[in-house]
């Protein structure tokens, strides 16, 4: 407890500044490690840039906080954002209600501490502890908040297999530990350990020096993983990113300043002297940063004379990526995912003034889920994760960064406790780690390239309702990867699709509709999973599940839902031998008939196909066997196919006058809106259930520009292809398209008149497949202001237009007369056949 006194002793003297700069867990966050629910790290969502973007999307939605990015961006950090934070186990085993066993002890929380009371400073509250459940809050807080955990876990053999998981190639020459450990000397450690009564981080030789040392193991644990824990890390497809690092790039960049040095050193003098005066406070809070820890903790403890610049790591999953593990445990103050976080935050911070004079109102998180996207980019497609390689050059010359990076590193010698003194040969240390932060970057950071990234990503983002049936007895490990990989892929979100998770067993509801990836994360755990009801009876879930979607058309028809989404059902089935019998076809062919537009899948651990062929409107396409396994890494082969099937599946157009009865009734004329990228196509579907007869009526869907946007729309329709192009080589069926343009003003008519002369019976009739494309391209310099304002839209420069529908009408499939007599004279058969 030695230590902890003396940190307890240390706040006193502190500066007056938020909490997440003092030298204690700040009260907010420390429920984060008080609560074991929110210490284990497994009950958490995952941490991915999409969550990130989720939870920062909820804090400005938020009522109570009514902040632009200026401001948010700085509050973000100063609420929760506290670098460093280490675990440090209580001597004599003892454990006390009074002590948290952590503080923010490792090096990264003295520039973290500069960077809130000097750099970006605040003078705004911080935002409420309500603002964000708990969950979520503690979430924020680790995906923002640099640190290593070093303590031994166990499943450190299983380290060197990481390259598995690896989403893309990153291969980098290996390093050999030895290359990169200078000994230190033992009168060095000795007298910093003294002085500032620091904890053992990261010094490679710990277990052998301290354990020789003095034959007291001070307060440290001895032994170190070898693939510590990075925290502060998000995962995005372009490599994992410390997303602290991003964060204060914007909030610098968002509010630029000179500052000078001498407002950042400690005790009031400079040891190291020949500096620049100021630096601008964007390059410490991005790379200046991590350099000048890299210059002074491998300058005074390795007495290294080269700079060692980049660590590689790997999550331990695909898809539940919460554990960072580093590839090695020494050199580790600027690792992979900080530089790419810094590269990123500086990239975004230094091009703030032009993107805030292009829209004045943009969100953080409108920022990011730009710059994070595949395509387009914030609002230059050049300023996309996947170019950050190139961006660094372009963004930053070399002699700039050596020359703030050294005024900055004089400061940052002045508040770190270190174990040792540099007295010459600073620039020496500072141009070697920009220069091999330069040649490590072009060199080691392989991440997917923006020609890769266009070539595996759609040009249509998908607007999905996905119902997920569960069946409990998949192991949760094995199908929880599944779920997350649909989540990331079709895109759950508030501007994109929504999910809803159900018992495969009763078709009751497990986690409600929502379109937050981190609320759903938040609820689907370990603990949520073993309360599912095992199995599957598809007799009752299905029987519920249609209820259930018929009340959700009723609902719609009295919202006046005209389309937008699409909706799937997708069963994820573990048991094998399903039942199958004459009332469980019924409910099937009922959902068929009255909900016209869902799109009934199966996915099952065994090939079940008999059993579950006469159940789905396409038996070639609807149903797959998945082989998920228990470590999750082969989840997108498995899931990809079902992935297609999602994907092809259109945007819903009704008559909002249906609902599911199909009486009688006519749309009369009424329109939605929606909006499409730059270079982007949305796809809908129009069932033959609103068209069916033709009874004199002109009926017909028109399409119409909304406000202000580049380029033409292109519009396409076929009744055979579901993903209709202008496109012939990528359209197999080109004579069944039709395609026109539609330019900044007039309209687009498709007529439905005689659509389904040559059917005879609904079901035969196929729907009319529709497509809305943007032939408009960002490029470099094009994007002058936004025009896509409204809190609807999710980018800027997103193209909106108008359908509208007139004087659809409403058929079913069946008469529901002859639907409920079959299903009676089932559900007799059953009863007296005692199965029921
Ligand atoms: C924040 O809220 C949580 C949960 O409501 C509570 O446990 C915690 O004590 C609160 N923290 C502060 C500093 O009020
Ligand atoms: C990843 O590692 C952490 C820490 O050891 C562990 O708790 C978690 O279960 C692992 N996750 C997977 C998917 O293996
Ligand atoms: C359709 O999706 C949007 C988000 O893209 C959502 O706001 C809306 O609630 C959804 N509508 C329905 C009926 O699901
Ligand atoms: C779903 O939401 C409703 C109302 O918001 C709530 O009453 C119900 O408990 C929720 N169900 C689940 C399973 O969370
Ligand atoms: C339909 O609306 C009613 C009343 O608002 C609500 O209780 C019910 O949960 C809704 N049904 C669905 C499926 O959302
Ligand atoms: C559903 O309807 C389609 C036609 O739209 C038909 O081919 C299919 O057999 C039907 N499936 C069931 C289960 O009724
Ligand atoms: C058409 O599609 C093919 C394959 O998707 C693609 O290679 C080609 O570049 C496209 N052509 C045009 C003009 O977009």
């Amino acid at each position: 407890m030695f230590w902890l006194s003396l940190f307890l002793v240390a706040i006193v003297g502190s500066v007056h500044a938020q909490q997440t700069a003092q030298t204690r867990v700040a009260d907010e966050l420390s429920e984060c490690y008080r609560d074991p629910n929110l210490l284990n790290r497994n009950n958490l969502p995952p941490v991915t840039i999409q969550v990130l973007i989720d939870i920062i999307r909820k804090i400005e939605d938020n009522p109570n906080v009514n902040m632009d990015l200026r401001q948010l961006s700085a509050v973000l950090l100063h609420t929760y954002r506290q670098d460093g934070i280490e675990f440090h186990q209580p001597e004599n085993s003892m454990s006390s209600s009074n002590v948290l066993p952590f503080a923010p002890t490792f090096h990264s929380f003295h520039r973290h501490r500069l960077l809130l009371t000097r750099l970006i400073p605040n003078n705004l509250q911080v935002l409420g502890n309500d603002t964000v459940s708990s969950v979520l809050k503690c979430t924020l807080h680790h995906m923002l908040s640099t640190t290593v955990d070093a303590r031994v876990r166990g499943d450190e053999t299983q380290c060197n297999q990481l390259s598995q998981y690896r989403s893309l190639r990153t291969a980098r020459s290996a390093r050999s530990i030895s290359e990169d450990v200078e000994i230190m000397k033992p009168s060095a450690l000795k007298s910093a350990n003294r002085r500032n009564g620091h904890m053992r981080h990261f010094d490679p030789n710990n277990d052998v020096e301290f354990s020789n040392f003095g034959g007291s193991l001070s307060e440290r644990q001895v032994v170190e993983s070898t693939c510590p824990l990075l925290d502060g890390v998000v995962n995005t497809p372009w490599g994992a990113v410390s997303a602290g690092n991003l964060i204060a790039g914007i909030a610098a960049g968002a509010q630029p300043q000179q500052v000078n040095i001498y407002e950042l050193v400690r005790d009031s003098t400079l040891n190291y002297r020949s500096v620049q005066q100021t630096v601008n406070s964007l390059f410490p809070a991005t790379l200046s940063g991590d350099l000048a820890e890299a210059v002074l903790i491998q300058g005074t403890e390795r007495g290294s004379t080269s700079i060692s610049i980049g660590t590689a790591g790997n999550w331990n999953s695909t898809q539940a990526t919460r554990h960072f593990m580093l590839q090695n445990r020494v050199n580790v103050e600027m690792t992979d995912p900080e530089i790419r976080g810094d590269i990123d935050g500086f990239v975004l911070g230094r091009s703030m003034t032009s993107l805030l004079g292009a829209f004045s109102s943009m969100k953080v998180s409108q920022l990011l889920d730009m710059y994070y996207s595949p395509r387009n980019g914030a609002f230059d497609p050049n300023l996309r994760a996947c170019n950050r390689r190139q961006l660094l050059p372009q963004f930053a010359t070399s002699e700039n960064l050596i020359s703030e990076t050294l005024a900055f590193t004089a400061a940052l010698d002045t508040n770190m406790p270190l174990r040792g003194t540099i007295v010459d040969g600073m620039e020496q240390l500072v141009t070697s780690a920009v220069t091999n932060l330069m040649t490590y970057t072009t060199n080691n950071m392989n991440d997917m390239n923006c020609a890769t990234t266009v070539t595996q990503s759609n040009d249509f983002r998908l607007n999905t309702n996905l119902y997920i049936a569960l069946d409990a007895s998949w192991p949760y490990t094995a199908v929880f990867p599944a779920i997350s990989y649909l989540i990331d892929t079709i895109e759950i979100g508030k501007f994109g699709s929504s999910i809803t998770l159900l018992s495969a067993f009763d078709g009751s509801v497990v986690i409600n509709t929502t379109h937050s990836p981190a609320d759903f994360y938040a609820e689907y755990t370990l603990s949520k999973h073993q309360q599912i009801l095992n199995g599957v009876n598809l007799e009752t879930s299905l029987n519920n599940i249609r209820l259930r979607m018929q009340d959700q058309l009723r609902n719609e028809s009295l919202a006046g839902y005209v389309g937008g989404n699409s909706t799937v059902l997708l069963y994820l089935i573990n048991s094998g031998n399903l039942q199958n019998n004459v009332a469980i076809q019924e409910h099937a062919r009922l959902l068929n008939d009255t909900v016209p537009d869902l799109r009934l899948l199966f996915a099952s651990a065994t090939n079940q196909y008999d059993n579950l062929w006469s159940l789905v409107r396409d038996m070639y396409n609807d149903i797959f066997t998945i082989n998920l396994n228990q470590a999750g890494t082969n989840v997108a082969t498995a899931m990809q196919p079902v992935l297609q099937r999602i994907q092809s599946v259109g945007r819903r157009i009704v008559n909002p006058i249906c609902g599911s009865a199909f009486a009688e009734g006519t749309s009369g004329t009424r329109q939605f809106i929606d909006a499409v990228e730059p270079g982007y196509i949305n796809f809908y579907a129009l069932s033959a259930n609103y068209f069916y007869v033709s009874d004199n009526v002109n009926r017909k869907i028109r399409i119409s520009r909304v406000g202000a946007g580049s380029g033409s729309l292109i519009i396409c329709s076929s009744r055979t292809n579901p993903q209709p192009r202008t496109n012939t080589t990528s359209n197999p069926d080109a004579s069944a398209t039709s395609c026109q343009t539609l330019g900044a003003s007039g309209n687009v008519e498709i007529t439905l008149v005689d659509a389904c002369a040559d059917y005879s019976m609904i079901g035969s009739c196929p729907p009319l497949y529709l497509s809305i494309q943007s032939n408009a391209e960002l490029t470099p310099g094009s994007f002058a202001s936004a025009v896509c304002t409204d809190i609807s839209c999710r980018f800027p420069y997103n193209i909106r237009y108008q359908v509208q529908i007139e004087d659809l009408g409403c058929w079913s499939g069946a008469g529901s007369v002859t639907a409920s007599f079959i299903f009676i004279l089932a559900s007799l058969y059953f009863t007296l056949n005692g199965s029921w």
